[in-house]
């Protein structure tokens, strides 16, 4: 089938190139030329992995291609995939600008009829706005739209894994004709006939995927549903994580008992700084908003909301403790982006450690594999080093704020002797607390028993 993608950010990178690898012609476009004018030359404005192999090959093969001209691209597709942002607005409503703005322009440079697929995450109902929108703004056309909505679950830093090897497809449709295009769209993945180009014979063990039909609204509001569960889960286990610390329990002992129940389940109890991302904190403010549309009593996804927000607070709280004041400290960071994986660093949590630790003087050199450039432009007067190493090296207290698997590997006995005060603050649990204990570091992690003296509850209304 012929395939148009309307948004080269990640999602509609991922889907296009996926779904060209699927076998369809596809044909990207975005507002912003230069990101054409990057894809065009080869390069990815986005670091996704496998991603640049896949749309490398599928351009080679010439099913899959980039064009600044809007309406060519509206016009080459009998399905188009909107995978335009919709970011909060200040009151944590959807901005669905891009939506409208998709929507005139595809009612205004379509010739023939075509399935409009929604992909970008909306709150409920938008699928009726743009169908009626559509109806209006092509009135005089002739031309025809039906519209779908297919949430996304793809996970950035895994994403085309998660787009070749999904749970479930949900595709909400309100008529048999887009039902049986969607069906054909992702026939390869239901019944399992594509080679799958980046494991190599090794795809992670997993049944076929379910193709779950529904209708618009529910296909929409599955989408926020899961985005806001997988936010709760994060916020409860920071919770249980807080009592462990002030209690004397261990949280992976906790987690690794809870996680074992299948009703449960072991993902997305990982405790940290705290969940980031254009995608959950996001969702969670727009389900907030929608859901209080709705007159139902929101508290508890409020709750897990502010649960999140404190995070950074309670972590610079635990560096002040052994630190006494964090003024003229030299700090190290390592990890930026908001999960590892990913150059993204969008609401990510080390954006507000370190406007936390600049309000409180303290000299940060930091480090991240892939998202410093993203960085300098927030934060361009802090230091940015080529090595982990240099980020701790003088360094009175190293923070990890993302938990980069190539941290763990570093030579920690040499960072023990660079640093000036050997003291960890492990804002990701990725680091073994015995083993780091054992090298001579303070070392604190998260939802561990609190070691010494330090006391969160004191001076600190967390
Ligand atoms: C999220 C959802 O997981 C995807 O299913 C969804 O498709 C996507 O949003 C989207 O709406 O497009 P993503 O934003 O890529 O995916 O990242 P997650 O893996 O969900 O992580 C989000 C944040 O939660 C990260 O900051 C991560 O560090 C944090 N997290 C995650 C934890 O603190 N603990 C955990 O156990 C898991």
């Amino acid at each position: 089938m012929r395939i148009s993608i309307l948004g080269c950010g990640y999602v509609g990178l991922v889907t296009g190139a996926c779904l060209a690898e699927l076998g369809h012609e596809v044909q990207c476009t975005d507002n912003d030329a230069e990101k054409i004018e990057i894809l065009n030359r080869g390069a990815l404005p986005i670091y996704e992995p496998s991603l640049e192999q896949i749309v490398a090959a599928n351009r080679q093969a010439g099913r899959l291609t980039f064009t600044a001209k809007v309406g060519d691209a509206v016009r080459f597709g009998d399905a188009i995939f909107i995978c335009v942002g919709t970011p909060p607005l200040k009151d944590g409503d959807a901005d669905l600008s891009s939506m409208d703005n998709a929507a005139r322009v595809i009612a205004a440079e379509s010739r023939s009829s075509k399935l409009v697929v929604e992909k970008s995450t909306v709150p409920m109902q938008t699928g009726q706005k743009l169908k009626r929108a559509l109806q209006i703004y092509a009135r005089n056309s002739g031309c025809r739209f039906s519209v779908a909505s297919n949430p996304e679950f793809l996970c950035e830093g895994t994403a085309v894994s998660d787009f070749l090897h999904p749970d479930r497809i949900v595709v909400g449709v309100g008529d048999e004709q887009s039902e049986i295009q969607l069906r054909e769209i992702y026939g390869p993945l239901i019944d399992q006939t594509i080679a799958c180009p980046i494991h190599h014979g090794d795809c992670p063990p997993k049944p076929s995927p379910k193709l779950l039909i529904t209708s618009i609204n529910s296909a929409e509001l599955i989408k926020h549903a899961c985005n806001s569960f997988l936010a709760l889960k994060i916020s409860y286990v920071n919770l249980i994580a807080d009592i462990c610390e002030n209690m004397g329990a261990d949280v992976d002992e906790v987690t690794q008992a809870m996680g074992l129940d299948s009703r449960i389940g072991p993902q997305f109890l990982r405790p940290g700084i705290g969940f980031g991302g254009f995608c959950l904190p996001k969702d969670v403010q727009a389900f907030i908003r929608l859901g209080e549309k709705a007159s139902a009593d929101m508290s508890l996804l409020k709750d897990a909301e502010c649960i999140n927000k404190r995070r950074i607070d309670r972590f610079l709280a635990k560096a002040r403790a052994p630190l006494w004041t964090l003024k003229d400290k030299r700090i190290g960071i390592l990890g930026l982006a908001f999960k590892p994986e990913t150059d993204d660093i969008r609401f990510a949590p080390a954006m507000e450690l370190i406007r936390g630790l600049i309000q409180e003087s303290a000299q940060l050199q930091v480090y991240d594999p892939q998202a410093m450039e993203k960085t300098k432009a927030l934060f361009p007067s802090i230091r940015y080093c080529d090595t982990a190493y240099a980020a701790a090296e003088n360094a009175e207290a190293l923070m990890i704020a993302t938990e980069w698997p190539l941290f763990r590997s570093l030579d920690w006995k040499l960072i023990h002797q660079s640093m000036s005060r050997p003291l960890i603050l492990d804002g990701r649990n990725l680091l073994d607390g015995q083993e780091m204990r054992a090298l001579g570091f303070e070392y604190q992690g998260i939802g561990k028993p609190i070691e010494e003296a330090v006391d969160l509850k004191v001076g600190h209304a967390l």
